[in-house]
């Protein structure tokens, strides 16, 4: 906080990096996360989210046994998946395991909305029964409604290479300014995906994909949302994860049996907006009708502060009168 600050006042450039703002934000992010009750909260929920995922097991949490200090939670038997000479030795599938943990990943993400933001190979057991356990919940990830909405099109829009699509609905879903000509927004987009496609399969990753987008949508003044910062991140994470125990690892075709079932089985706006967005830009012709609402909410104003009021109106004259 004394160097932020000192550096703050002697180099007056710096003072847009907002460094001691920052530091203080630091600190109380990590005053948080030292309280193992958060963590063990953030198991909790992890574990409710889950408890049906066949192959996935968050390890149960003893709040009688938990405080500001200590976590006490199931003791996991099993390998940490760092070691892979072990996974072998036990038999263990890795490919199964590389592409599950993808998978998961995913899920957790946009189903529940919840995702483990610190997924290395050192939070990862296989237990002895075969099943992906993670530990260490210090970090996790949440989206919100449109954000997980949002994300699960955009993959799927690149998956199918639909660049309009993606592009709508970055409009639709008001991440860009509604400015920007959705056919410009498409351009940008294919710059991104269709270098992709040309590589091999293999070597694509989501989380580069992703970085790569929000390159290009800040260049569109889209503020990029922390937490799907967080979520591509991880997701670098991950698919390194599931590449060391599977070079092999095809990220897309991984993700999109997840992707694919989401999408079928939400009903509710974006899905219906994707729908509808399929056939024609629906949505998109809808939209305006707001500006011009408030366009027109605009003239009246201008209208009574240039003081042309319509002029037969009995308030008008009593104020020209000076009645009132
Ligand atoms: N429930 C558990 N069962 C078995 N080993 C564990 C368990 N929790 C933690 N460990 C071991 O302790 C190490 C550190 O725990 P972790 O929760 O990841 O703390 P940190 O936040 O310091 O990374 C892990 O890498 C793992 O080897
Ligand atoms: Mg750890």
């Amino acid at each position: 906080m004394l160097f932020a600050f000192l550096t703050e006042s002697i180099v007056k450039k710096t003072k847009r990096l907002k460094l001691v703002e920052v530091v203080y934000l630091l600190k109380e992010i990590t005053n948080l996360e030292m309280d193992l009750r958060f963590e063990a909260a953030a198991a909790n929920e992890y574990s409710e989210n889950t408890k049906n995922d066949s192959g996935f097991q968050v390890p149960k949490i003893y709040w009688n046994f938990t405080s500001e200090n200590v976590m006490t939670l199931d003791w996991v038997d099993g390998v940490s998946i760092r070691e892979t000479e072990d996974l072998e030795k036990r038999n263990i599938d890795t490919k199964k395991i590389a592409s599950d943990i993808i998978q998961h990943f995913l899920r957790h993400a946009v189903r529940d909305g919840f995702f483990h933001a610190d997924m290395h190979q050192g939070n990862i057991f296989i237990n002895n029964s075969g099943q992906i356990v993670p530990i260490d919940f210090g970090i996790m990830g949440r989206l919100d409604d449109l954000s997980k909405k949002f994300l699960a099109e955009i993959l799927y829009g690149f998956i199918k290479r639909d660049y309009k699509k993606v592009a709508e609905v970055h409009l639709a879903a008001g991440l860009v300014p509604k400015e920007v000509p959705v056919d410009d927004l498409a351009q940008a987009l294919r710059s991104i995906g269709e270098p992709i496609f040309g590589q091999s399969i293999k070597d694509i990753s989501g989380g580069k994909l992703l970085k790569q987008l929000f390159d290009v949508t800040e260049k569109f003044n889209m503020q990029t949302q922390p937490q799907l910062l967080m979520l591509q991140k991880t997701m670098v994470v991950v698919e390194g994860v599931a590449r060391r125990l599977n070079p092999e690892t095809n990220i897309w075709e991984t993700s999109r049996p997840v992707l694919e079932k989401w999408l079928k089985e939400t009903k509710d706006p974006i899905t219906t907006l994707s729908e509808t967005l399929k056939n024609s830009a629906e949505v998109i012709k809808r939209l305006p009708e707001m500006p011009q609402i408030m366009d027109k909410a605009n003239q009246a104003l201008t209208f009574l502060a240039s003081g042309q009021i319509p002029q037969n109106t009995n308030t008008y004259n009593d104020l020209n009168t000076k009645k009132i």
